[in-house]
């Protein structure tokens, strides 16, 4: 058997997704955003969702075409044996992290293109050059450097011609993978060996937009915000041609991988790239670092003096934030609703701790709450965040930003936290797909100290209930080990069709 039960679980989700997206769409004042995920209420499975766990035989045996497979490809449970080919492997990225001050596109690439030289393939980098570079120890990993221009990007000119050159020496590369345009699309037309991953298209980043505008109209921001002007209204209007503009070079690319199924949707049914050519593979976090681990629960509380804040008896129930402190990731909304939680819910006053983690101008805000309920603790380096995963009851992660998806939350499920995220498409579509795994508000205050006061309500052990399932998903899906498997596979398929299906 070639995989899970990927057929039950994946139409138990798309049940759960199709439910959740009908109930948004009605919801919603921007339900036109969401209207064509409705197509996705068809199922080809009808299969009792109680038997998600089990295996149906009767598929058993099915062949699985890889290229139109329509749902994540994590869902499918690729042979453990190392393929016979090593690829020789292209990946072209605007900038290469350095420690961990990293977006998640950089982060992306490094996670996935270590994993790939691990497993031996031979890989090359092209990249900016910086004034330091972080050494790796790969002999089949190489990086080719170029001074970026002046605004900061790659070079296209001397990029492409060192692309050609390893290409011309000892043999052409078997797949050309780009983050974002990393590879500008007038250099990768023609090359069918392309693979651009997408971590934020003008169409969702639109929907930001829209979230941006609202509030800027509601004034939820507490107090003068001088980090950025909201978008206006000709704004709003330059995205829209920038949606028109992605469609038409979109095409230029010959492979799309979407990092959320809402992408993939998106791709497949806006931009209208043929479906063949659009696949989605979800994001993965290193699960060797971020894991349960008990002990390090009260060590962390007690460092940052979490106990004394609660003032009765009981354990403090925890909630943790963490990422930039900046406004696109929503922390005035966060900001505006812990206000109001704190003064209208005297349970939450009493028992309520908030661990801010992460950089930027918002951490100074949460300080001026003057609630001794908040707790700011500055950037963690990634080991500590993963002992903060573990000091939390529930992750909140108030974001904004509709594009590509945000590993903080894909680190807290497989640190076994359940979740609070903003409802957004590819969220709800692809993370938080059902109130077991955690909860989910509308971008506005009164939503958000909603969802905050039915955690609280909820209490500890429901928390650990949701959990323990965001877990058991995460490490199904959400692993960086998942995500190499399935990029490998795509990269495989491409330069061999005899490694385009499996076998259900
Ligand atoms: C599975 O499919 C293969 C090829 O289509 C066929 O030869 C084989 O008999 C099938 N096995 C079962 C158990 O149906
Ligand atoms: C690499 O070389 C092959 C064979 O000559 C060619 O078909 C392909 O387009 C080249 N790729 C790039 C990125 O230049």
């Amino acid at each position: 058997m070639a995989r899970e039960n990927p057929l039950m679980s994946f139409s138990f989700s798309l049940r759960y997704l199709c439910h959740f997206t009908l109930l948004i769409s009605v919801l919603s004042f921007v339900s036109f955003l969401f209207r064509h995920n409705t197509t996705l209420c068809y199922f080809p499975y009808d299969h009792n969702p109680n038997t998600d766990h089990t295996f149906d035989h009767h598929h058993d045996n099915e062949t699985i075409d890889l290229l139109t497979f329509s749902s994540a490809w994590n869902h499918l449970t690729f042979s453990p044996s190392k393929p016979n080919k090593i690829l020789k492997i292209a990946v072209v990225v605007k900038k290469w992290p350095q420690k961990s001050q990293a977006g998640g596109l950089e982060r992306h690439a490094l996670t996935l293109h270590l994993a790939l030289a691990n497993r031996g393939h031979e890989v090359h980098v092209f990249t900016a050059a910086s004034p330091s570079f972080p050494e790796y120890g790969l002999k089949n990993l190489r990086f080719h450097l170029s001074e970026p221009t002046s605004g900061g990007y790659l070079d296209q000119a001397s990029l492409s011609q060192e692309l050609q050159t390893q290409n011309a020496s000892g043999r052409p590369f078997d797949v050309v993978h780009t983050e974002s345009v990393g590879l500008l699309h007038t250099r990768a037309k023609n090359l069918p060996n392309v693979v651009a991953s997408w971590h934020g298209i003008a169409y969702e980043t639109f929907h930001s937009d829209i979230i941006q505008e609202l509030l800027r109209q509601a004034d939820v921001a507490a107090g003068a915000e001088t980090e950025q002007p909201p978008p206006s209204a000709p704004a709003l209007t330059e995205r829209a041609k920038r949606v028109v503009e992605e469609v038409k070079f979109f095409q230029r690319y010959a492979h799309h991988v979407a990092t959320s199924d809402h992408c993939g949707d998106v791709l497949k049914r806006i931009y209208m790239i043929p479906e063949e050519r659009v696949h989605i593979v979800l994001n993965g976090v290193d699960e060797s670092v971020f894991k349960p681990d008990v002990s390090k629960r009260e060590s962390f509380r007690e460092r940052f003096g979490v106990r004394s804040v609660a003032k009765n008896r009981e354990p403090p129930l925890v909630l943790g934030i963490a990422g930039r402190l900046v406004k696109d990731k929503g922390h005035p909304l966060m900001f505006s609703a812990l206000k109001r939680v704190f003064e209208e819910n005297k349970k939450a006053r009493e028992n309520v701790v908030v661990l801010v983690a992460g950089d930027g101008p918002w951490g100074n805000r949460y300080k001026e709450l003057g609630s001794s309920n908040v707790i700011v603790l500055g950037p963690l380096d990634q080991e500590k965040l993963a002992e903060f995963y573990n000091a939390i009851d529930v992750f909140v992660n108030p974001t904004l930003r509709a594009q590509g998806l945000d590993h903080t939350l894909l680190e807290a499920m497989v640190s076994g936290k359940p979740v609070l995220a903003t409802r957004l498409a590819s969220i709800t579509g692809s993370v938080v797909v059902g109130p077991h795994l955690g909860y989910t508000f509308s971008p506005n205050v009164e939503s958000l100290a909603e969802a905050i006061s039915r955690v609280v309500s909820d209490g500890r052990e429901e928390l650990e209930r949701k959990g323990k399932e965001a877990r058991k998903r995460s490490l199904r899906l959400f692993t960086a080990s998942k995500m190499a498997d399935a990029y490998e596979r795509l990269f495989l398929c491409i330069s061999d069709k005899s490694y385009c299906t499996i076998q259900a």
